[in-house]
């Protein structure tokens, strides 16, 4: 596959939720930039015609951005095309064929669940449509090692590795870029970040809301599947990994998947699962259901750099803020000089990620007065993320140019798997934890950082 860029974007799932939500919200943003001018053919299920899919876009656009500038939206529309059909029928293919016309370089971008991407990837091959053609597919890619092995032997079977997208929309994240960026642009972070200052990293991913309306989708996932194995290792993985050798997409995620070999395979006893009060009740949850809305888990990544500190990720539904945070805490000075400093006080780096971008050092200053008596600041770089790329147009920009950096490739989607398998399927209820608080207390007592978990503020 040539670097040339994709000459057609073909959307599968064109009428669904994230074509609603995200997907079309992003190429309106492209066509308003400027880098889109290539045709979008939908494709689904639904009886539509083109003016309903064009309707349904201009709704999600509104519904995102608050407002729409009707000439940019003229120019999606005239991008649009729609083809309706069952993935199974040959004759869905065939239209879909017809509708590329002269393209000799689609994107397929497959935002339906995994259970459809073989019929639809064979279907590609068998009506031609896959010839030349670039592959995107929405998470989750899998539900286990076997399962994520089974659909890249199904995908490879016609699209070679290269030509394939697996999308972790965190990725594509600003925050999630300038993290990387942080680490490797500077030379100051690079004498501490190993096991000699680091005493620990925690990540957490807080949501203030519930599965909503989602019901159905999570409780066949829970939380180790929905962003723990995906999202948030993708964080770790960022932190915890060496300088890429080079600016190719092979350089950065080579190093990304070094860590990944390195990280042990959990066990049950790096776990702490929960599920909100309420859950049950919500449409789509199965009555009993042992799937957890919060886990909290200890990794730890066996190499020179990084053997013995813990990494500790916790994320879950329900919790009091809306925040996604990186605390890599520094281990105290070796002596109190001055005067005695609490555990946990001291140095610190905040990554903070969403919902604002903010980069912080922790450190101790002295408190105005008399006395050789300290105090906690943080020096902060912040951006109100205001004009920000959302990682969805991002994402589909450089699939469309064959970028890869910012997608998983095959061994990482595999060992992400191998890491977490033991902790998945617990068919044990887990403890239940109230709606806004910071998961199943008693559970949770004693599990975590050595100082501590540092809960965002809101
Ligand atoms: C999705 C999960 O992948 O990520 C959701 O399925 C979660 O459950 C979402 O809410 C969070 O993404 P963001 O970009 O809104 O932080």
């Amino acid at each position: 596959m040539s670097q040339e860029r994709s000459d057609t974007l073909v959307l599968f799932g064109a009428t669904g939720d994230l074509a609603h939500k995200k997907i079309f919200p992003a190429l309106y943003a492209m066509v308003a930039k400027g880098t889109l001018n290539e045709p979008v053919i939908g494709v689904a299920f639904d009886p539509w015609d083109l003016a309903k899919l064009q309707a349904r876009a201009r709704d999600g656009i509104v519904n995102a951005l608050g407002s729409i500038d009707d000439k940019i939206f003229a120019r999606l529309a005239s991008l649009l095309r729609y083809v309706s059909g069952d993935y199974r029928a040959p004759a869905t293919f065939e239209k879909l064929k017809t509708a590329l016309g002269g393209a000799e370089r689609p994107l397929h971008y497959l935002a339906v669940p995994p259970a459809m991407f073989e019929v639809v990837v064979q279907g590609l091959e068998q009506s031609g449509a896959a010839q030349g053609a670039r592959l995107m597919v929405e998470k989750p890619f899998g539900h286990d090692l076997q399962s994520a092995r089974w659909l890249n032997r199904v995908l490879h079977l016609v699209f070679d590795e290269k030509s394939i997208f697996r999308i972790d929309h965190y990725l594509g994240k600003e925050a999630i870029q300038n993290l990387l960026y942080f680490r490797f642009a500077n030379s100051f972070l690079e004498p501490i970040w190993n096991r000699n200052y680091v005493e620990s990293v925690q990540i957490t991913m807080a949501e203030d809301f519930g599965v909503e309306g989602r019901g159905r989708f999570y409780d066949e996932v829970g939380c180790i599947r929905d962003v723990i194995e995906n999202h948030l290792l993708n964080i770790l993985l960022l932190l915890a990994m060496e300088p890429p050798v080079g600016r190719s997409a092979d350089d950065l995620i080579d190093e990304k998947v070094q860590v990944l070999r390195a990280i042990r395979t959990l066990t049950r006893d790096d776990v702490v699962r929960g599920q909100f009060d309420g859950y049950l009740n919500e449409p789509g949850v199965a009555p009993n259901s042992p799937v957890e809305t919060f886990a909290a888990v200890r990794f730890f990544v066996d190499t020179w750099r990084w053997q013995d500190v813990p990494f500790f990720i916790r994320a879950g539904k329900s919790l009091p803020v809306h925040a996604t945070e990186v605390i890599v805490q520094l281990k105290r000075p070796p002596l109190d000089v001055f005067d005695p400093i609490k555990p946990g006080d001291c140095n610190h780096v905040r990554f903070r990620i969403d919902p604002q971008v903010a980069i912080s050092i922790g450190a101790r200053r002295k408190a105005p007065g008399d006395d050789m008596v300290g105090e906690q600041v943080e020096l902060t770089a912040l951006d109100d993320s205001k004009g920000d790329m959302p990682p969805y147009e991002r994402l589909i920009g450089d699939a469309m140019n064959g970028n890869g950096q910012l997608f998983t490739r095959q061994d990482a989607s595999e060992l992400a798997w191998r890491i977490v398998g033991p902790v998945l399927g617990d068919t044990t209820p887990p403890p239940v934890y109230a709606p806004k608080t910071w998961g199943p207390a008693e559970a949770m007592a004693g599990f975590g950082p050595p100082n501590g978990w540092i809960n965002p503020a809101k």
